[in-house]
Parts: C-alpha cells; sequence; structure tokens
C-alpha cells in the first residue's frame, strides 16, 4: 500500500495548505488533525456518496468535533444549482451552527464546488475541508479554491475563490467509482502532460493500463502529480489573471459540448477529452505544434475510453457557446493552445481557424 503523500499549496496571508493523498485516509486519525477548533462540523455529501462513506468520516471527526451534522443533497450537476445551496445554508442557519463551524465537502466536484461556495457566503465564510471521492475530484476540482453553482444560462457562472483548509483524497474511495466516472478524471490526469509536463505525459502513456485497472500505486502517482502541477499554477496565479488559464485546456470546447447537449448528456471529463483533440488540433493549426501531436493525444484518449468525436452541434451553435465562455473578450475566442509539449498560453483564435477544426472533427 503506498504511503501517505502531502503535497503543499503555497498561498499569501498564510493560506497555504496540504493535500494529503493515501490509502485508508478515511480511517486514520493523522489526516484530520491540526484542523480549525469548533462546537460543530457540518458533512455535506449526496444521496449516492453518503450511504457509501458518510459514516466512517462521521465517525473520525467525532474524534475532533463534539457534533458532526450531515447534510444530503441529491446527486448530479443538475443539483449544482441555487436550490441545493439554499439546502445547506438553510441547515446552517436553521440550526444556528455559528461562524466557526467547518464544512466538509464529502464528494466529487459537484458537492466540493458546492460546499465551497456555501462556506465561502456563510456568514462570510467559514472554514471547509475538501474530502474528495472522484479521480477528477482528487486531481483537480478539490484543489485550488474555484466555488461555484451553475446558472441556466453558464456554467459555474455564479461562484467565488475560496480556498480549503485542508484536502483530503483517500485513494481507496476511487474502489466504488464507476468505470465511466473513473475515465472522465483521467481526462484531467491526461490534461496536465500537455500543459505543464511531457514526461508526465509519457508516463501516463506507458502506465494507463494500470490506471484503467485501479492499480493504487499508480493512480498515487497520477494524483500526486496532478495536484503537484495544480498546486504550482494556482501558487502563481490564484485568481486567473493569467497563467492559471492553461488548467482549462480542452475547456472552451468541452465546455460548448456539455451545454449544447444539455448538462449531464456528457461527464465534465468526458467533454474535456475531446475537447483537448479539438485544442490539439488548433495547436497545429495556429502552427505551435507539429504534424502527429493531435493524433498522439487522440491515440491516448481513445485508449482511455474516452470520446474523440464530437457532436455535430454545427459551427454557428458552437461559435455561440464558445462566446459566452468565462475566458472569451472581445477580439476572438480564446482558447489554451499548447505551445511546446509541456507549455501552454492563451490564444485568440479566428473563427476561420475553429470552423476548420469543426469540421476536421465532424462536428458541422
Ligand atoms: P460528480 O461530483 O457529479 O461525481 C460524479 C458521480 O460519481 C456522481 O454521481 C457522484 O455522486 C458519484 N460519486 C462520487 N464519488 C463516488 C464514489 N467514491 N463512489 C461512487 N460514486 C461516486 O462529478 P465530478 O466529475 O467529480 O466533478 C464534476 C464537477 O466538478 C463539475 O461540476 C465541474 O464543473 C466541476 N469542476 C470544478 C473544478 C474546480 O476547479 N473547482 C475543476 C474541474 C471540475
Ligand atoms: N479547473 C481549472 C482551475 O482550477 O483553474
Amino acid at each position: 500500500m503506498p504511503a501517505t503523500d502531502t503535497v503543499r499549496i503555497q498561498l499569501p496571508d498564510d493560506r497555504d495548505y496540504e493535500i494529503r493523498i493515501g490509502s485508508g485516509l478515511l480511517g486514520e486519525a493523522r489526516s484530520w488533525q491540526g484542523l480549525p477548533k469548533a462546537a460543530a462540523a457540518v458533512i455535506v455529501s449526496n444521496d449516492k456518496v453518503a450511504p457509501l462513506y458518510a459514516e466512517r468520516l462521521r465517525e473520525r471527526l467525532l474524534a475532533v468535533y463534539a457534533r458532526v451534522d450531515l447534510v444530503v443533497l441529491p446527486d448530479g450537476e443538475q443539483h449544482k444549482d441555487w436550490a441545493s445551496l439554499n439546502r445547506i445554508c438553510d441547515h446552517l442557519l436553521g440550526q444556528a451552527l455559528d461562524r466557526k463551524t467547518v464544512l466538509f465537502a464529502l464528494g466529487g466536484g459537484v458537492i466540493g464546488d458546492m460546499t465551497g461556495f456555501a462556506a465561502a457566503i456563510y456568514m462570510r465564510g467559514v472554514p471547509f475541508v475538501q474530502v474528495p471521492t472522484t479521480l477528477l475530484a482528487q486531481v483537480d476540482s478539490s484543489v485550488g479554491g474555484k466555488t461555484a453553482i451553475n446558472h441556466p444560462l453558464g456554467k459555474n457562472m455564479l461562484g467565488a475563490f475560496y480556498q480549503p483548509e485542508r484536502v483530503i483524497a483517500d485513494l481507496d474511495t476511487l474502489d466504488s467509482l464507476p468505470d465511466r466516472e473513473l475515465r472522465a478524471g483521467l481526462a484531467e490526469v491526461i490534461k496536465y502532460g500537455p500543459i505543464a509536463d511531457a514526461a508526465f505525459l509519457d508516463w501516463i502513456e506507458g502506465n494507463l493500463d494500470a490506471l484503467l485497472a485501479r492499480d493504487k500505486a499508480a493512480l498515487a502517482h497520477a494524483v500526486r502529480r496532478s495536484c503537484e502541477i495544480k498546486a504550482d499554477v494556482v501558487g502563481q496565479d490564484e485568481r486567473e489573471q493569467g497563467l492559471r488559464a492553461i488548467l482549462n485546456f480542452g475547456h472552451t470546447i468541452g465546455h460548448a459540448i456539455e451545454a449544447g447537449l444539455g448538462y449531464g448528456q456528457w461527464l465534465h471529463g468526458e467533454a474535456v477529452a475531446c475537447g483537448m483533440v479539438l485544442a490539439a488540433d488548433l495547436s497545429q493549426r495556429m502552427g505551435l505544434m507539429p504534424a502527429g501531436f493531435t493524433q498522439r493525444l487522440r491515440s491516448l484518449i481513445e485508449r482511455a475510453g474516452l470520446p474523440v468525436q464530437p457532436p455535430r452541434l454545427g459551427a454557428e451553435r458552437y461559435l455561440s457557446l464558445m462566446r459566452v465562455d468565462k475566458k472569451a473578450e472581445a477580439g476572438g475566442i480564446r482558447f489554451v493552445l499548447i505551445e511546446t509539449l509541456g507549455r501552454a498560453g492563451l490564444h485568440a483564435v479566428p473563427d476561420e481557424r475553429i470552423v476548420e477544426t469543426l469540421a476536421a472533427h465532424g462536428a458541422v
């Protein structure tokens, strides 16, 4: 069994925190020590994850907090909304819980993003801890302090930057994750190679079968290296003034696919995977990457069982969906493009190039 890894995320104003990664963390005491003191803790989870892990977490937290409540929300991206956020706030206010109360987000990215947002706004901010239980949440959404809910007019459009006190990623929780969700998480793991670490891309190519087989040592390495890269980027650019945007490689087209098909049709990671193939193609068309790069990434994504063929939504629909992306500015839709293996940047791309890429992949 791999030992616990700790990745530190360094932020100004004494807001550094640790990401702890390992097997069996829900059952051991060490990872839960030293958290903010409070009269009460509240676990926020959903009706799929709570029956699996909430009692174990509650037992662990009762060693630290005199009172531990549980709020169970309906599962699903379609519930990442005001109604669910209100249910968390209703509980906190209904139980008259004070401004020291610590929230624990037990679940995937949906629960993590919503609980973080609730923590950011309840009494102008209470501490929270991320306990991610999907691969996607362990390698991406639980780290870095982006919190949000969706609005019918756009995904993650209402939210705040608000950092957790700690991230505790128990690899054993991935045992119960459906295959499709594991694959979706692998999309975000793959993302870190082209944007930040060419050697990591080689490693993923060589270890994909072990990752798909849920080999714990392989998963531990993938989660740790992903978190190191994300921690490094967020430490340099917490509020996405520039560099942090590279973490959105594949997301501009990915978000358009999610919104265009209706949230929940494709998983976020699936849409990002397909978006990365098209963004790789754009990187080539813009003269940044040599021929062969798109094919290399496409083969890896296909081997991971992720979609590489975008839905046929039509050029106009794609363009209009991409114009509402948070990265969009006057002067053309901006994409994260790969400049050389292991380095990425934001580039405004003319509509003609985008349409060429969409057409080359059967999207129009
Ligand atoms: P999710 O939270 O919907 O979880 C996926 C499914 O797996 C759900 O049905 C969930 O209940 C279930 N599940 C979770 N853990 C499980 C487990 N251990 N065993 C069995 N089932 C389990 O989706 P996700 O892929 O984790 O996260 C996607 C969300 O994250 C999106 O809303 C996306 O916008 C957001 N996100 C945020 C950031 C960020 O930086 N904040 C980054 C990437 C994605
Ligand atoms: N997932 C992109 C970010 O955290 O910035």
